[in-house]
């Protein structure tokens, strides 16, 4: 199959792809479908309930200033424009499943990839368009599914933690995973000292593996970048047996390790985890419960107002 997007992929790829921070190269930031123009247009017409308006505090280093926004009746222009001179970050969540072009194009890049790397099969495919201001970034975090971040426009730091008791211990993965919490992860700067450190340009790409923490960082410019999310079969199972694995720490004071359980018993507990489901033991919980904590106001400092602002003055 020829490869029309991804111009990059080495043995060294293959090897580490999924088992460790990996980069390439690509092509998909040539596509006519990332212009301004075309940017405005998605913004406008995007569902909001697919749409994440996110600003975080200056250096984007604690989780915990991380909120939600209310994008308000301004039009796409505003919006774009809020962004550029902002610190504001967009996701339009499902862009690349819910219109024809870009699910073209989306399921182009994973064909190749699958092309690429034997056995790779992805399920439950979803891909965002995040557009982001020159000072934004993502506090520390881990995500509960496989993620491929293809970067199309300005420049992005990301760094790449290893998954170790220093970095991420076992329990706040399942912490994590039970939804109990998401803000309170174990980062401080001397962590930074174990992370693959990847400046990313347009035309690159870049993946890591399941459950490993990172951070990014804009670099002074509009930021727009596709992030991939997907499931593999082992990702839907690893992560039925580390719920289960919580909920054995918190309930019977036993101390499972992930890594030191082979297949079968990862399977057990895959299977327990669901019963666990239906017992109810596992609480879901929304990410933003508290609904929007700011309003994009495109001619504050940072296009941000905060929402206490408004009922000071009420
Ligand atoms: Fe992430």
């Amino acid at each position: 199959m020829a490869q029309r997007y991804i111009t990059e992929w080495t043995r060294t790829h293959r090897e580490n792809f999924r088992k460790a921070p990996v980069l390439w190269r690509h092509r998909v930031h040539e596509s006519p479908l990332f212009t301004d123009d075309r940017l405005i247009d998605l913004i406008e017409k995007h569902p909001r309930d697919l749409a994440d308006f996110c600003t975080m505090n200056d250096g984007a280093d604690d989780m915990s200033s991380w909120r939600g926004g209310d994008p308000g009746n301004h039009s796409g222009a505003e919006l774009l424009a809020a962004v550029r001179s902002g610190r504001l970050w967009i996701n339009l969540r499902k862009t690349f499943n819910i219109y024809d072009e870009y699910a073209a194009l989306l399921k182009a890049m994973i064909g190749e990839l699958k092309a690429l790397n034997d056995g790779f099969a992805p399920v439950k495919v979803m891909g965002g368009l995040l557009i982001s201001s020159p000072t934004a970034g993502v506090p520390y975090h881990i995500d509960r599914s496989d993620v491929l971040l293809w970067h199309l426009r300005g420049h992005k730091r990301v760094w790449v933690y290893p998954i170790d008791d220093e970095t991420m211990p076992e329990h706040e993965v399942e912490e994590i995973l039970l939804h109990e919490h998401n803000d309170d992860v174990p980062y401080n700067k001397a962590m930074d000292r174990k992370a693959v450190i990847y400046d990313l340009e347009p035309g690159m790409a870049a993946t890591w593996p399941l459950h490993a923490p990172h951070r990014v960082l804009n670099q002074g410019d509009l930021n727009v970048s596709i992030t991939v999310e997907y499931s593999p079969f082992s990702t839907i199972m690893q992560n039925g047996a580390q719920i289960t694995n919580g909920i054995l720490r918190r309930r019977l004071g036993l101390d499972p390790r992930i890594e030191e359980q082979g297949f079968a018993s990862r399977f057990v507990r895959f299977a327990a985890s669901r019963v666990l489901r239906k017992m109810n033991l596992v609480k879901a919980r929304a990410a933003h419960e508290g609904g929007y904590l700011f309003k994009v106001d495109p001619h504050a400092e940072t296009a941000v107002r905060e929402l206490e602002e408004d009922r000071a003055m009420a």
